[in-house]
């Protein structure tokens, strides 16, 4: 079985020392928990929401009586403070114990620093970069009144139909592992309780995301081979790096609820990893367990879920509501009670509420938007674009005269910040047109024209590719505004000699609840596009999206595609920068982009098949538009044959040499994969992901990258999580994305 800290070594990741975490007085604890009275330790395991002061006044009776522990403290930005404030002079005044209240909030990419989202972040393939983020967001979070983040989100992402890809870090298993220990590192630092710093959640535990057909809150196929190897990593890394608390899933695998699956929650999560945190349901997914048709009524949801392992309930209230009865019947051992609530307590202590209760309401306005959060947010996003396909268009010469800058997301600032965006604000967003007017040299002129909406203005309206516009009386008003829209922007495409379009999807159709069938560009954009290049003149796409879209179109009509993801608050000034060249595109992939809907679910580690060369559609290839790991820059690379050295005393060594053959300077991320030929336990995936290096090399310069054939590049779990390295036969790739290399054989003669 790996340990933590074996895996933090193989994530090349600092390990955690013991003092990391500080320790807990258990002797507080205990007291604390002896002097409480049943319906008092239920309270600390019930949690509620704040949004508006009239559900302060309602809390304040339920904190007095001590029915509530926690709030999920959704308030804006300049009430939150305040909130928290009251509600805790409540706790610490009027309650009985005096307990002090623990506030936990989404602040998934940042709180008013807006960060890409997590699958634009993991674009940037470093993980140094995430902690950096996540530790601007911490501060700003903290800042608020907040203890506790929602984040990171750790589920593994294979279905771009779901919305939630967008808070992945991709598909890979290794990658998602390092970004997410990074991420618990970035928001807790050494010390969760410092002025600085607030508690993690590793999220949604576990295989939310292998929902079937890609439907949010739909039952999940998950195998017990899949469960260790591609969806339980990321959170052991997490566990490994000590975050304070897991949140369970809203999914059921093999018709158990992730609310109540004691084998996930208790056998792996604290039997097997030793984790000493507390367990958070997700929002009503305690008594959702009812609705799966896994618990009876109100008191076995609670009972099935407390006695799996989940601790505290969120917004539902079957906690409170049934579990007195159940104890005085002896249906639930109040032992079993205690230990959640000293979890609960530990995390409390963990994370300084006690400490520190209180926040000053003045503190946000003197960290938010900090220079060094505004620099960090713009190195970010432009490290998460990704440039897919460029025929020397790019980088923009400077004797492009006329520049129009056409499609919805032009200039849209409150798109850019993507799903789940805290406080984040559109008036702090730079946008593309805004940059692109800063950026532009004086002799260029840049007409900026939406073109059409980001969906369908009304009823029935449809454009055909001429741009005439077929729609019903109802929607003639409409009609007459898209169509002067739609013929001035081809106007300004036709005086243009460089266009570019700005077209994606909308923030609102990412994220939770927010699957789709077609990974299409949405509304009008399709046709907007063919017509731009209808014009024949040079087209470079920027697609601002939370998923991989179908982009096969896109790609063949146009000069130059770059994906940008949500890019939070600075993604036009690093647009600008990358389009000039300023800076170098340096984004990979972390997750695959289809050719077609009908390819999806589509991901780079799928398992093997006994007939490899049959397994293409009649009507089309297998294999996606744009693999996992891919980008492009401004110069080109070229990766030598890998070769295998076995050094006398440590583990073989693959390496190759890598040149830059092309102009410019520029980064390359050399990615190392492995593939286990034959696995005693189970047919692995035909590539796994074990470690990369990123290289910045001048014109001409060339750099021998190695990686160790050691357990951690080899290894895999088990179903019953031990890391097994099995001797045999493997292939090893060094590559610069996942759809390409030449496979080197590799013979293991002995188990390591
Ligand atoms: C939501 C999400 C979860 C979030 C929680 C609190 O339903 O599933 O990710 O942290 O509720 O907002």
């Amino acid at each position: 079985m790996l340990r933590p800290a074996q895996l933090l070594l193989m994530l090349g990741l600092p390990l955690i020392s013991p003092a990391a975490i500080p320790p807990v007085d258990e002797t507080q604890v205990n007291d604390l928990l002896a002097r409480m009275t049943q319906a008092e330790k239920i309270g600390q395991l019930s949690q509620g929401v704040i949004n508006t002061p009239e559900e302060v006044a309602a809390a304040s009776l339920l904190v007095r009586e001590g029915r509530r522990g926690s709030f999920i403290l959704s308030a804006s930005a300049e009430q939150a403070a305040t909130f928290r404030n009251q509600l805790q002079k409540v706790a610490l005044e009027q309650s009985r114990l005096r307990v002090p209240l623990i506030f936990g909030y989404d602040a998934i990419h940042g709180y008013r620093t807006t960060f890409p989202i997590p699958l634009g972040l993991a674009a940037a393939w470093d993980a140094a970069l995430v902690e950096r983020a996540q530790a601007v967001s911490a501060r700003e979070t903290r800042a608020a009144g907040i203890d506790w983040t929602f984040a990171p989100m750790c589920d593994l992402a294979r279905d771009p139909r779901w919305g939630r890809v967008a808070e992945t870090f991709g598909e890979d298993p290794y990658l998602g592992a390092r970004l997410a220990a990074a991420s618990v590192r970035g928001f807790q630092g050494d010390n969760p309780a410092a002025p600085d710093r607030v508690a993690a959640t590793l999220k949604h535990y576990v295989g939310y995301s292998a929902t079937v057909g890609g439907r949010d809150y739909n039952a999940t196929d998950v195998t017990p081979f899949s469960l260790r190897n591609a969806h339980l990593p990321a959170f052991q890394a997490g566990v490994a790096a000590g975050a304070l608390s897991v949140m369970s899933g809203f999914n059921a695998t093999d018709g158990i609820p992730a609310v109540a699956d004691h084998h996930a929650l208790t056998n792996i999560l604290r039997g097997e990893w030793g984790f000493n945190g507390f367990v958070v349901s997700d929002w009503t997914s305690v008594e959702e367990a009812i609705a799966w048709g896994y618990a009876a009524d109100r008191a076995a949801a609670a009972r099935l879920a407390l006695t799996a392992g989940n601790d505290m309930e969120m917004v539902s209230t079957t906690f409170e509501e049934t579990l007195p009865a159940q104890l005085a019947r002896g249906d639930l051992s109040p032992a079993l009670l205690d230990e959640a609530v000293r979890r609960v307590l530990r995390g409390k202590l963990r994370a300084g509420v006690f400490a520190q209760p209180y926040t000053d309401p003045a503190a946000l306005d003197r960290v938010a938007l900090a220079p060094d959060a505004l620099a960090t947010a713009r190195e970010a996003a432009a490290r998460s674009i990704v440039l897919l396909k460029n025929n020397g268009t790019l980088p923009l010469a400077a004797t492009a005269r006329r520049i129009a800058l056409i499609g919805p997301l032009a200039d849209d600032a409150g798109e850019m910040l993507g799903t789940w965006p805290g406080h984040g604000r559109p008036g702090d967003v730079v946008t593309l047109a805004a940059a692109l007017r800063q950026r532009l040299p004086a002799s260029t002129r840049l007409d900026v024209e939406f073109g059409c909406e980001l969906l369908e203005t009304g009823p029935r309206t449809r454009a055909l590719t001429d741009g005439s516009i077929v729609s019903d009386p109802a929607a003639e008003v409409d009609a007459a505004k898209a169509k002067k829209r739609w013929s001035s922007a081809l106007a300004a495409a036709r005086r243009a000699d460089v266009i570019i379009a700005a077209v994606g999807e909308p923030r609102g159709w990412s994220g939770e609840n927010a699957s789709r069938a077609e990974l299409d560009l949405t509304g009008r954009q399709s046709g907007l596009l063919a017509a731009l290049a209808a014009t024949g003149k040079p087209l470079v796409v920027v697609v601002f999206s939370g998923r991989p879209l179908v982009l096969t179109n896109v790609a063949a009509q146009s000069q130059a595609l770059l994906q940008a993801w949500h890019p939070g608050l600075q993604g036009g000034p690093a647009l600008a920068a990358l389009l000039y060249g300023d800076q170098e595109p340096t984004g990979r992939l972390p997750i695959s982009f289809p050719r077609a809907n009908g390819q999806v679910p589509i991901y780079y580690n799928h398992a093997m098949t006994g007939r490899p060369t049959m397994v293409d559609y009649r009507d089309l290839t297998r294999a996606p538009l744009f693999p996992f790991g891919f980008g492009l820059g401004y110069t080109e690379f070229t990766y030598g044959a890998a070769e295998i050295s076995t050094p006398p005393d440590g583990p073989a060594v693959a390496r190759t040499i890598i040149t830059n053959t092309g102009k410019r300077p520029g980064q390359t991320v050399a990615q190392f994969y492995v593939r286990d030929v034959a696995c005693s336990v189970g047919a692995r995936p035909v590539q796994e992901l074990r470690g990369w290096e990123t290289l910045t090399l001048a014109p001409g310069e060339s750099r021998t990258v190695s990686f160790p054939l050691d357990s951690a590049a080899l290894g895999f779990t088990d179903r019953q999580g031990r890391w097994l390295v099995e001797p045999g036969d493997f292939q090893v790739w060094i590559a610069p994305h996942a759809g390409t290399g030449t496979p080197l054989p590799y013979r293991l003669e002995k188990a390591l």
